[in-house]
């Protein structure tokens, strides 16, 4: 089977879910044999598509679909996404590091690999991500923004976490929350996290590259969360829906890059701090080794943390190697 044929007949299916084609109009649309148009649907069976085959009728993709693909979210895409090259990797230890070696390799901005799964998925402060099959959505772009500081890198975090929060929401229809700096909530479960690595170069203290990585459960895994983040982890939708993982990635896509790009035009700190978790709440900031109480008072035009400790004193964090847990 020719290499773009499982590809261009997803194309097909993906953009017309629920219509039958015959084999013939297949193999003519695709300048393809019928025997081949054959292969390349017993293919995508076998990667789990449900299409249908009715005598007269032709084939069709169930419109009940959720299977992640390039050709699934390229469908939902809007014109300010028109420099994302999208690829898609079964299994990986990383999405942030496969796309950190993309940089490296001089692939362009708009780089994104998403993973169904990863073997190695990583979390802020040298923790790991739980990434299972099929239920999450594991994904990471890369960045080359112009003039940008480190500190300012920080900041695209901060805007992928609104980008994020409205697209569970438009999925879901439930408020989604951000416990600062950048994981994701959904009814007082961590559904989501988003890591920023960023390259800097020595001269100027400049950003070479950056790459944003965010993981999003979807679905809750087949067998549960492992029991060490049971308690904390939870999912965005209870079942699947119709397209829901490639919509999902889309969404955000869809949202950081009109964000990132600025072509919203207001800032998004006032976003941010209504689906804080932690305003006026009690908090244990952690840093190198000292846990102290505070209680947050707020977010700065800068996305720092406001806090005030127990002896009256305050402080803004940046978020660097700090961590909070809400008490
Ligand atoms: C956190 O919870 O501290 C952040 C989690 C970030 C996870 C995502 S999944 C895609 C990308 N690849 C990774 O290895 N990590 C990020």
């Amino acid at each position: 089977m020719n290499l773009g044929t499982k590809e261009q007949l997803l194309t097909l299916f993906e953009n017309n879910k629920g219509i039958f084609f015959s084999g013939e109009a297949i193999a003519e649309k695709l300048s393809i044999s019928r025997t081949a148009v054959w292969k390349a649907v017993k293919s995508l069976r076998s990667e789990g598509y449900c299409i249908c085959a009715v005598q007269n009728k032709g084939y069709s993709l169930s419109t009940e679909t959720d299977i992640l693909s390039v050709q699934g979210i390229q469908k939902y895409l809007e014109p300010v996404c028109s420099r994302v090259t999208l690829e898609l990797v079964p299994t990986l230890g990383s999405t942030n590091e496969r796309a950190r070696e993309m940089a490296v390799r001089e692939a362009p901005e708009g780089y994104t690999v998403i993973a169904l799964t990863q073997t190695s998925g990583r979390g802020r402060l040298g923790r790991s991500f739980y990434s299972p099959a099929d239920t999450g959505i594991y994904m990471s772009l890369l960045l080359r923004p112009q003039q940008y500081s480190a500190q300012r890198a920080a900041q695209l975090t901060t805007i992928a976490a609104v980008a994020a929060c409205e697209a569970i929401e438009k999925l879901s229809g439930e408020p989604a929350q951000i416990k600062w700096v950048n994981d994701l909530y959904v009814a007082g479960k961590k559904v989501g996290g988003i890591l920023t690595e960023a390259s800097v170069a020595l001269e100027n203290g400049l950003l070479e590259y950056a790459v944003l990585g965010i993981g999003m459960n979807l679905l809750p895994p087949e067998n549960g969360f492992p029991s060490d983040i049971r308690d904390v982890a939870g999912a965005i939708l209870k079942e699947s829906q119709n397209d829901g993982k490639n919509r999902l990635a889309a969404e955000f896509l869809n949202r950081f890059l009109t964000y990132y790009s600025g072509s919203h035009g207001c800032s998004l700190v006032e976003s941010y701090r209504k689906r804080s978790l932690v305003i006026g709440r009690t908090v244990q900031v952690l840093s190198a080794g000292s846990c102290k109480t505070a209680t947050a008072l707020g977010i700065d035009e800068n996305y720092r943390l406001l806090v005030e400790y127990e002896d009256g004193k305050r402080e803004a964090l940046f978020s660097g190697e700090i961590s909070i847990k809400v008490s």
